[in-house]
């Protein structure tokens, strides 16, 4: 497959659609990103890393990062941890309040905000140091000791973070947060905060695309089975009221932030990052889903 022309190819046929949708800026930080930005980045399983663009700029992953704290509450919890969150698409936007009332205080599935504030929750009990296992972690997974999060981002989004908060008070008020939650929101803040480049999250992905390989990094372990399933959620759970959208269009397991990121897999293929930072209206990239949903359609290569 020549990938290399694939991604020009793409990079060409995404451009109708380069002014379309909004940036983030309910955190005011992220309003300050240029708009205009569009790199992606795609790695097989033997080593191949094709990229365009602004593959090299680090951006502020955001939700993306809720994948990497579920692999380490996974590793830590197996199966337990399924009493705390569930694992079903919530069709409902990340920040929702009202199925979690509704459901007393157990979030859908650990990509929905609440959800990420319990795996959360579960890191702070599990690690003295739950922020730095985090990063040891991340930068284990994509080979770069130099990722870091930033504190500005993390701030910046906690000084405006009102519905958020009372998603933990709420999980705190049914008992499904055992921490302060000032900690806890100060965690998911700060894992949100992360930054990374195109070339960093595809070769993070790649750990979840290639089940061949053992999955042991920074002492989180995961067996093959539970990075099936991991991959599961992604597919159901990874664009929240998008999730059928994204499944239709793409048919990839992957996850969006709100920062213009979306992380993807080809499970014993490829992984593929993409960033470009004007979201639709559920929160996810424009470019970034048609790119994705080009790539599948011209390589054939998705889960269907
Ligand atoms: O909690 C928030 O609202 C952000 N830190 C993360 C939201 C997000 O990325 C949703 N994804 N599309």
């Amino acid at each position: 497959m020549d990938y290399k022309t694939i991604l020009e190819n793409i990079h060409a046929s995404v451009q109708p659609y380069s002014c379309v949708g909004k940036v983030a800026d309910y955190i005011p930080e992220l309003a300050k990103v240029n708009p205009d930005k569009f790199g992606i980045c795609l790695n097989t399983i033997d080593d191949g890393d094709y990229s365009i663009g602004d593959s090299g700029e680090r951006f502020s992953i955001q939700s993306i990062s809720k994948v990497f704290a579920l692999a380490m509450a996974l590793s830590i919890k197996g199966e337990a941890l399924w009493s705390r969150v569930g694992k079903e698409p919530s069709g409902t936007a990340f920040n929702s309040l009202v199925q979690l009332e509704v459901e007393h205080g157990i979030p859908r599935n650990p990509f929905i905000n609440a959800g990420a504030m319990v795996v959360a929750d579960i890191l702070l009990t599990s690690f003295d140091n739950s922020a730095e296992r985090y990063l040891e972690f991340v930068r284990a997974l994509c080979g770069k000791d130099d990722i870091c999060y930033n504190e500005q981002v993390a701030r910046s989004e906690r000084e405006t973070a009102y519905l958020n908060a009372a998603i933990a008070n709420l999980l705190k008020y049914h008992k499904n947060i055992d921490c302060d939650v000032e900690e806890v929101l100060r965690l998911y803040f700060l894992t949100c905060s992360l930054e990374m480049n195109c070339h960093e999250l595809a070769r993070a992905f790649l750990a979840f695309a290639n089940h061949a390989e053992p999955f042991s990094y920074a002492g989180i372990e995961l067996t093959r089975s539970q990075i099936k399933r991991m991959n599961a959620i992604m597919q159901t759970c990874g664009f929240y009221d998008e999730a059928g959208e994204f499944s239709y269009l793409v048919g990839l397991p992957g996850k969006s932030g709100v920062g213009g990121g979306i992380a993807a897999i080809c499970p014993m293929r490829y992984s593929v990052a993409v960033w470009s930072p004007r979201l639709n209206s559920k929160g996810n990239s424009v470019m970034g889903m048609k790119a994705l949903e080009e790539l599948t359609t011209i390589t054939s290569e998705s889960i269907f």
